[in-house]
């Protein structure tokens, strides 16, 4: 199964990949992790990104599809992969549609979670991640159940993202309106287009993309 999980910066994308990975055996593939390790790396490419990124505008579609073509040509996206972030423009889309063809795949279905602007805000504003392994927290939704410490790996260090401040947040919001969401139209075109609450609490989201997953095996 290939999938995408597409919606606005802070709707859910990346806890909602990270659920269905430990639940289907499926890669998470997140442009936005890539091109950040790509940065803490130091590379060329991942230093450009940073400053883009830092300000919440789109690093270059040749850029991306470049990493993207690269990463699912990779024998662990052999079973399937999740799409975190990408595509972000039609570019984006039709390059996919073509790697895919070229690999004999196909996408199963593009999530859409659907989420009001201010809850956006709100959500990645409390957003902060452990160090160690990247699992994601939030100051309200989702803190730690040990406070200070990791569930998942008992690291004891979190970060918070460089762009997830109130000024970029809106740039990117406004990216992602101009960008982006006019890949809905394109792939409800596709009949691939499946829209999900992103507004309920993250095990409800999950469920109900686990329900529409379940429906496309049927
Ligand atoms: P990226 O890293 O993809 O950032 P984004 O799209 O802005 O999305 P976020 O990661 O901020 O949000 P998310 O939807 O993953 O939400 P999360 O699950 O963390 O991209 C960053 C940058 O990289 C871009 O701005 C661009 O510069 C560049 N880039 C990346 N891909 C690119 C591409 N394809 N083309 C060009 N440039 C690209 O959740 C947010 C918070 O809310 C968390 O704290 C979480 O715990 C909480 N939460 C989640 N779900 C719920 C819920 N249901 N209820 C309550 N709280 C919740
Ligand atoms: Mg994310």
């Amino acid at each position: 199964m290939n999938l995408i999980v597409l919606g606005p910066p802070g709707a859910g994308k990346g806890t909602q990949a990270k659920i269905i990975e430990d639940a289907l055996g499926l890669v998470q593939l997140s442009t936005g992790d890539m091109l950040r390790a790509a940065a803490r790396a130091g590379t060329e490419i991942g230093l450009q990104a940073k400053e883009i990124m830092d300000r919440g505008d789109l690093v270059s579609d040749d850029i991306v599809i470049a990493i993207v073509a690269d990463r699912i040509r990779q024998p662990d996206c052999k079973n399937g992969f999740i799409l975190d972030g990408f595509p972000r423009t039609l570019q984006q889309a039709a390059a996919l549609d073509q790697l895919l063809t070229e690999q004999n795949k196909s996408l199963s279905a593009v999530i859409e979670l659907k989420v009001e602007d201010a809850a956006l805000i709100e959500r990645i504003s409390g957003r902060f991640t452990c160090s160690d392994c990247g699992e994601g927290y939030h100051d309200s939704f989702k803190k730690p159940r040990i406070d200070g410490q990791c569930d998942k790996c008992g690291g004891t260090e979190f970060t918070r993202r460089p762009d997830d401040n109130a000024e970029t947040v809106r740039n990117r919001l406004m990216n992602y309106y101009r960008d982006t969401s006019p890949l809905l139209g394109y792939y409800f075109c596709q009949n691939k287009l499946k829209s999900v609450d992103g507004m309920a609490a993250i095990d409800d989201v999950a469920k109900e993309i686990k329900g529409v997953l379940s429906s496309l095996r049927g």
